[in-house]
Order: structure tokens, then sequence, then C-alpha cells
């Protein structure tokens, strides 16, 4: 049965307190009765989760004959408040409650919390590290002392979950903000109730952004007590449900302001996005292969831009948790570790499924708890959460997202296809087209004297090795292209396949200028159109710096050269310099490095298309 909140005998000498005290009660007792009511929106383990601790929160909000003293500037005479006795959080421990507008609510982080003894330090992920010099990163814990007279103390709010807009008030359009959870912080014994009464000088006022509030209390030696409370407003009805925590150890809940997450390429119902590097020490190093075979720590959120469920809230772990469209809980990512990319430097990858077509999304990476532990008891269990990036997925059906190939294994990017074919005979068509065609190379690179002394090498400043993972690089960009959508029209795009039907049978007229040249007429490797037959398609072309890398590289005996002219525009293309990807190139991400990621420092490549590489080379 539910406690009810108990009442002392002083009370009935106010009559006013009284009437106050029962219309608090009314709704408390509201609240604790119909969390059922809206909790329909979470799932089953979200739902506990609030019900237990819902069930927590009712023996909070004893009243007792206690009052503050006021004194009101205008008139001096001093106003009497009684107040709450607030509920107490523990080191961190969150609690959880719903909080109507216009309501606020106490909590006290008690003096023997603020003066315990710290926790241990926890392991933690492996070290960040960021550069190959250093052979290790020491985090310099400051050993703590056991019992200190003052500690820091780390407030910490989710909001989880919002009113819905009033549908009554004209007012309430899909654009109005959700307006934000307000926190005060007060370390008086004056001003046990911070919040829109209190007194300002008592009491320091934090808004929520985006539903995250995280502030700081130094050098705290005493109760700590917390008011929260939801504005009024006559645009938005139903409950507000928050989390609130206090730490000595660190922050329950954290944001950062970095994205740390990069968009690599989609199709028409998925996407492929990373983790930044999350080391820079070098493979083989125990570092590399700690973070390569970790349970992939980070997690990812994911929403449509046009989707209001997590607007106002995007900041809050708890509220992405149960309410972003795509989430792990309901299995719509799919996350591993991968050193694919520029640097090969371990990073997680997530595969988000179900997505729309054509549409825009916010991604969020995220982090639940700590990574191996989250919830009570655990420093940093209420998650923590990167700044929103966004990404768009394709319109059209033939470019489809292929990845993790065993041979050309840093491809990751949409190509040419047909919806008959699985994600598995598409990359087998291709890796092993590649392969076959490595086979060759290998053959003919083995005829020439690589490894004997430097005088009959063909050159002081490269091997063939350098040539081998040039050739590699070239020959999987070329014989894989990255597809676009038919019906964009950026100037770097190249049609192809022009005078094949598209998917849904319609064929391009036969004066159509595509499909009269044979470049657009055609792709670029006649593999696509008899075995997988996309349709006609864009392609983004290969770098051009892909090609001179490979000439440069190899030995002249093999006889590579890139085209010229008309023909080297009409095969690959140029990188943009502000991180846009408007070439293909090998571990691609959009907005990873507005300059050139790769190889030719400060060779300028308007000189190379005037004449350095002359000859069309045939394969392209
Ligand atoms: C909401 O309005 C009521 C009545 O004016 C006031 O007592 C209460 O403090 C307000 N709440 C907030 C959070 O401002
Ligand atoms: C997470 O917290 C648990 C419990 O405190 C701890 O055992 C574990 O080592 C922590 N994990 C990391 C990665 O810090
Ligand atoms: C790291 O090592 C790689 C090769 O081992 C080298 O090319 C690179 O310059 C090094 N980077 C730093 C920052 O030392
Ligand atoms: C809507 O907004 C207008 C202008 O701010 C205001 O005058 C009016 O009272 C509001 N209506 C309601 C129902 O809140
Ligand atoms: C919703 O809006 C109507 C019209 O402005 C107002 O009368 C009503 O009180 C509002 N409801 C809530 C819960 O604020
Ligand atoms: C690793 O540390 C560097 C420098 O402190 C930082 O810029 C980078 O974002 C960190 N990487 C991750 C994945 O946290
Ligand atoms: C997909 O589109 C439908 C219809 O517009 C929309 O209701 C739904 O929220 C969208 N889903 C995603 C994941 O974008
Ligand atoms: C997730 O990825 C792994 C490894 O690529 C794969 O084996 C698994 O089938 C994928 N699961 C889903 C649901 O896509
Ligand atoms: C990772 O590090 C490499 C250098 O080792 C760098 O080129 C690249 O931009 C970094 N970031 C990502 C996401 O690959
Ligand atoms: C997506 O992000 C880019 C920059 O990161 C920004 O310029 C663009 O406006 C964003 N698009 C939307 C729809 O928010
Ligand atoms: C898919 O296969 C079926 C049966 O072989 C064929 O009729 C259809 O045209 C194919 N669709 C496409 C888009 O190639
Ligand atoms: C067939 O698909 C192409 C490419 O998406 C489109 O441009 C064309 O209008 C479609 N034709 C019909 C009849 O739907």
């Amino acid at each position: 049965m539910m406690q009810f909140p108990k009442l002392t005998p002083l009370q009935s000498r106010f009559a006013a307190t009284f009437a106050a005290t029962i219309f608090v009660f009314a709704f408390y007792y509201i609240f604790s009765t119909s969390s059922g009511s809206f909790a329909y929106a979470l799932d089953e383990v979200d739902q506990l989760t609030m019900l237990r601790n819902g069930a927590a929160g009712e023996d909070s909000m004893i009243f007792e004959d206690e009052y503050e003293e006021t004194r009101n500037d205008a008139g001096g005479q001093i106003i009497k408040r009684a107040t709450v006795d607030p509920n107490a959080v523990s080191n961190n421990e969150f609690q959880m409650l719903n909080i109507a507008p216009g309501q606020t609510q106490y909590w006290v982080f008690t003096k023997e919390s603020v003066l315990g003894k710290p926790s241990a330090t926890p392991e933690g992920l492996p070290a960040n590290i960021t550069s190959n010099s250093t052979g290790q990163s020491v985090i310099n814990e400051n050993r703590r002392e056991l019992k200190k007279r003052s500690n820091t103390v780390y407030v910490s709010l989710n909001t989880c979950l919002k009113p819905s807009l009033n549908s009554s008030n004209p007012n309430a359009t899909s654009d109005t903000q959700l307006p934000p959870l307000t926190v005060y912080i007060s370390t008086s014994s004056n001003n046990k109730n911070p919040g829109p009464a209190g007194e300002a000088s008592l009491q320091t006022t934090y808004t929520a952004d985006q539903g995250y509030m995280g502030a700081t209390v130094e050098n705290a030696d005493d109760n700590v007590y917390i008011g929260v409370s939801a504005p009024n407003t006559t645009l938005w009805t139903g409950i507000y449900n928050y989390q609130i925590a206090a730490s000595i150890d660190a922050y329950f809940h954290s944001v950062d302001d970095d994205t740390n997450l990069y968009f690599i390429d989609s199709d028409i119902n998925s996407a492929l996005l990373i983790t930044n590097n999350l080391t820079q020490s070098d493979e083989g190093s125990a570092n590399y292969r700690q973070w390569m075979n970790i349970t992939p720590p980070y997690t990812i959120f994911a929403n449509n831009i046009n989707d209001n469920s997590i607007s106002g809230l995007e900041r809050s772990f708890c509220a992405l948790n149960q309410l972003a469209q795509m989430r792990e809980g309901n299995q719509a990512i799919n996350k591993s570790m991968t050193n694919r990319g520029l640097g090969n430097k371990p990073k997680e990858q997530f595969y988000v499924t179900y997505l729309n077509s054509s549409s825009h999304y916010y991604g969020i990476l995220g982090m639940k708890g700590n990574s191996t532990a989250s919830g009570n008891g655990v420093i940093g269990g209420g998650g923590k959460v990167w700044r929103a990036m966004n990404f768009t997925t394709k319109a059209e059906k033939n470019c489809a997202l292929l990845y993790n190939l065993n041979f050309c294994s840093e491809v990751a990017y949409a190509v040419p296809s047909n919806p008959n074919l699985t994600s598995t005979q598409l990359a087998q068509i291709y890796d092993q087209a590649a392969q076959s065609y490595y086979k060759n190379f290998a053959n003919s690179l083995s005829l020439i004297q690589c490894n004997t002394s430097s005088t009959s090498m063909f050159s002081l400043a490269v091997n063939c090795s350098d040539c081998a993972k040039a050739y590699k690089q070239w020959l999987c960009a070329v014989t894989i292209p990255r597809c676009y959508d038919w019906t964009a029209d950026y100037a770097f795009l190249k049609p192809r396949n022009a005078g094949q039907a598209f998917l849904n049978g319609t064929t391009l007229p036969s004066d159509n200028p595509w499909v009269q040249s044979p470049v657009t007429n055609a792709s670029r490797n006649p593999l696509i159109d008899t075995e997988i037959r996309p349709g006609p398609y864009k392609e983004i072309l290969p770098c051009t710096d892909l090609c001179s890398e490979m000439v440069r590289t190899c030995p002249s005996a093999l006889g590579f050269k890139c085209p010229t002219g008309k023909y080297l525009n009409d095969s690959y293309g140029y990188r943009a310099s502000d991180g846009d990807i408007t070439c293909s190139y090998l571990g691609a991400a959009y907005y990873l490095n507005g300059a050139f990621g790769l190889s030719l420092p400060g060779l300028d490549l308007g000189l190379l298309i005037a004449g350095l590489w002359m000859v069309f080379w045939v394969a392209v």
C-alpha cells in the first residue's frame, strides 16, 4: 500500500499552510498513482526502473513545522515560509520523479554524503593515446585523502520525459520550444528550499540545456540543497520526468561538446558512422590491441530531424535511451570495433538501420553509464552524451552501403547495386573481381626486382610494398565505384550506365546525350552492367591522387600511366577543401578534415594535370 505523507499536529495551527499542504498532497497523490498512464511510452526495462523509483519517491515530501524567514525588501517585514523537508539523494545514486509545470521539488545531498569517502577510481577505458611517441599515457590521479574537510560536489540532471503540446492552445505549434527545467542550488541552512520563491542571494540558478544540467559546488562542507522546478506554461500539458544525482566523485550524468562522430555513407534505409580515433598508438602495441578487442563501449542514437520526440532533450541520455527513434534498445543499431579509415587506428563503427529514404537524421554518440556498468552506485552511471551531428539517407534503391569486405577491407560506401542481390552476393561480386585483378598485378610485380640492392631498385624513395599498397587502394576504388543518387546533380557526379533500364523498367530516350556518350552510357567496369544491372546511377569518381600515387610509387616497368585532359576528368575527381566528399578515396568520412587527408604534400594537383603523367591507363 501507498504511504501517505505524515502531517505534524502543528500544521493545523496555520489554516493557509494547511490548505497549501492539501494542494501539494493532492498533486503528489495524482502523480504517484498516474505513473502507469505515461509509462506506456517506455520500454519494459525503463518502465520497471521508473516504477521502482516512483515507489521509492513515495515516502518523500514529509511535511514538518519548519519555517524559513525571508525578509521582504519593500516592506521590511519578515515573511515566514513553510519549508518542505527535502528528500535525500546519496552519492552516485540518482532519484527519479515526475514534475508538473509550475511545481518545485526539493532534494538534499547531506553533509554526511558531502564529506563521505570518495569511491576508488574505476578502471576506466583503455588510454586515449594521442601520439606514437608516448609509450603510455599516465593519468595523474591525485591521491585523495581519506577524510576531507570539504569536497567538490557534482550535481547533474537529465530530463527523461517531457509534457506534450497543449492541443487546445492555439499558440502551441510544432515549433514551440520546450521550456527547460530549472535547478536551484543552495548551501545555506537558511534556504533549504531553493526555488523560484527562494532568496536569490542564497541560491544559484541553473537552467537545463536540451535536457541536461550539470553544476559543481566547490568546497562543500555541509548539506547541499537542490530545488528542481518546472516552468509555468499553458503551451504544454502533462508532466516532465527527471533524474537528479549528486556525487563527490564525478558527474553522474555528463555531456561533451564535440560530436566525436563521423558519417561514412548511407543507402535508402541504413547508414554507417564511426567514432573518432580512440587511440593513435601503433598497431601491435598493447594499447592498440586493447581497443580492438574491447566490447564496443559507445552507443549511438539517431532521430529524424522532422520528428519531435527528442526535441529539447538532445543532451539527456535518459531521454534518448527511451525516446530516440533509432537506439540499441529497439535493435536498430549494430556496433563493432574497426581499424578501417585513415591511419588505421581503432574506432567504433555503427550500422544504423530502419531509416527512411531521402531523410535527414540527427546522429548522437552516447555512452551508457561508464560503458561497462550503469545506474545507481556507478560513478558516471547516468551516461554521457556527445553533441548531435546530422546525416542524410539516399533516395534511390540502386546504391547499397557496402562495408566489411575481406579483400577491399577499406571500402565502406554505397556501391551500384540491385535490390535482387543480397548484400553478401553484392560483396562477393565486387570483392572477388578486385582480388582477381590484384592477382595479375602481384604476378607482374614479382617479376620485377624489388628487394635487391638499392642500385638495382627502381627508386630509392619507395619500394615494392609501397607500390602494392598504392595499387590496391587504386584498384579497390576503381573496381568498386562509389554510387550516388541518379536524381542528384552535383557537379562532381558522373552519370553512368545511362543506357540500361532503371529498376522500375523505364529507359532514357536514345537521343539523351548521356545515352549517346560511351563514357556515361556504361559503367567504368563492365562487370557492373552485366552482373549487377543497377540501371542508371551517378558515380563519385575516384580521386586523381589515387592514380598519381600509384604511378609515383610503382616501377615504371609496370607501365602505369594516368590519363590526362578530358580523359582524366571522365575518370577521376578532385578533393574538396571543406571536407565534403567530392571524389572517392578509401577511408573517406564526411567532414573529417578540411584539407587534403592523404599523400602528395606540397605537390600541386594543377601541375599533375598539366602534364606530368600523360597516357591513358587502359583499365580505367
Ligand atoms: C507558477 O505559478 C504559481 C502561481 O503564480 C507560483 O506560485 C509558482 O511558483 C510558479 N512556478 C514556477 C516554477 O515559477
Ligand atoms: C564501471 O563501473 C564499475 C562499477 O563501479 C567498475 O567495476 C568498472 O570498472 C567501471 N568500468 C569502467 C570502464 O570504468
Ligand atoms: C606514428 O607512426 C607512424 C608510423 O609508425 C608515422 O608515420 C607517424 O609519423 C607517427 N606519428 C607521430 C605523431 O609520431
Ligand atoms: C497566444 O499568444 C498571444 C500573443 O502572445 C496572447 O496574447 C494570447 O493570450 C495567447 N493565447 C493563449 C490561449 O495563450
Ligand atoms: C491548454 O490551453 C488552454 C487554452 O489556452 C488552457 O485553457 C489550458 O489551461 C491549457 N492546459 C494546460 C494544461 O495548461
Ligand atoms: C583523445 O584525446 C584527444 C586529446 O585530448 C582528444 O582531442 C580526442 O577527442 C580524444 N579522443 C576520444 C575518442 O575521446
Ligand atoms: C519515416 O517516415 C514516416 C512517414 O513520414 C514517419 O512517420 C516516420 O517517423 C519516419 N521514420 C523514421 C525513422 O524516420
Ligand atoms: C551485426 O554485425 C555483425 C558483424 O558484421 C553481423 O554478424 C550481424 O549479423 C549483424 N547484425 C545485424 C542485426 O545486422
Ligand atoms: C584518425 O587519425 C588519422 C591519423 O592517424 C587521421 O588521418 C584521421 O583524420 C583521424 N580521424 C579519423 C576519424 O579517422
Ligand atoms: C547538418 O549539419 C551541417 C554542418 O554540420 C549544417 O550546415 C546543416 O545545416 C545541418 N543540417 C540540418 C538539416 O540541420
Ligand atoms: C529481379 O529478378 C526478377 C526475377 O529474376 C526479374 O524479373 C526482375 O526484373 C529483377 N529486378 C531487377 C530490378 O533487376
Ligand atoms: C523510374 O525511376 C527513375 C529513377 O528513379 C525515375 O526518374 C523515373 O521517373 C521512374 N519512372 C517511373 C515511370 O516511375
